[in-house]
């Protein structure tokens, strides 16, 4: 029996995911928002479950992670991409690695390109894309090592080869589309859907976007597990 919900915060746009074993009561977390904290907690008593780990998709520069204060309060391991050097975190994942709660597991997809250190995650028939797909777009490659190649080459070679019925859970939206599916994003993304790699590599460098507000201090709290840096030791 799982468990299973999609939060949102309105400040940023970005969605939470909580997963559960409901027969062995434990859970997890992907990209716990700072704020929300006293939710998740809320959450996690309602269903007795124990939090045993906090995933995170990749550093975010728009909010600062909850992860180092769920970890104080619930005990919950910190998982983040090798790659995203944040030295925090208790176990640093790759491609391929699995990450098991009760009889769950969720498969660890190597997705670079919004970021170097973008990580999906795939768990049965729904896939937990960050920033690396989004619904009906995807995330911006100017900053944090970023490479608009790269996420072509994450998104076609390795989302796209997985089943067209698998659901795509994206890291934000602020349209409030919740949910979307490989072949809908295949067959209609306009970023991506009939695009050369050299086209969406013009695109992403044509985008001109503003940089996030909270960026300045975003990406050094995460590099830090979402202490700010005058907190951390
Ligand atoms: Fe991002």
């Amino acid at each position: 029996m799982i468990y299973f919900r999609q939060l949102f915060d309105t400040g940023s746009s970005t969605y939470t995911y909580l997963l559960g074993d409901l027969t062995q009561r434990v859970a997890v977390l992907i990209d716990p928002v700072r704020e929300h904290l006293t939710l998740y907690l809320a959450l996690l008593d309602e269903q007795n479950l124990k939090l045993l780990s906090v995933l995170e998709t990749h550093i975010h520069a728009d909010h600062i992670t909850g992860a180092s204060l769920l970890r104080e309060q619930t005990g919950a391991k910190i998982m983040a991409s090798l790659h995203g050097n944040a030295r925090c975190a208790d176990v640093q994942l790759q491609e391929g690695d699995t990450v098991q709660f009760g009889a769950e597991t969720l498969t660890v997809l190597a997705t670079p390109g919004h970021t170097m250190c973008c990580t999906s995650y795939l768990w049965h028939d729904r896939l937990f894309t960050g920033d690396t797909l989004l619904i009906g777009s995807c995330g911006r490659t100017d900053f944090q090592g970023g490479d608009a190649g790269m996420l072509y080459d994450s998104i076609t070679h390795k989302i796209w080869t997985l089943p067209g019925e698998t659901l795509v859970y994206p890291g934000h939206d602020d349209q409030h589309k919740h949910v979307s599916s490989v072949d809908q994003e295949r067959e209609s993304n306009p970023r991506l859907t009939g695009r050369s790699r050299d086209e969406f590599i013009a695109i992403m460098s044509s985008l001109n976007l503003p940089m996030p507000h909270m960026i300045d201090r975003a990406v050094p709290a995460n590099q830090h597990c979402g202490q700010e840096v005058s907190e951390a030791a």
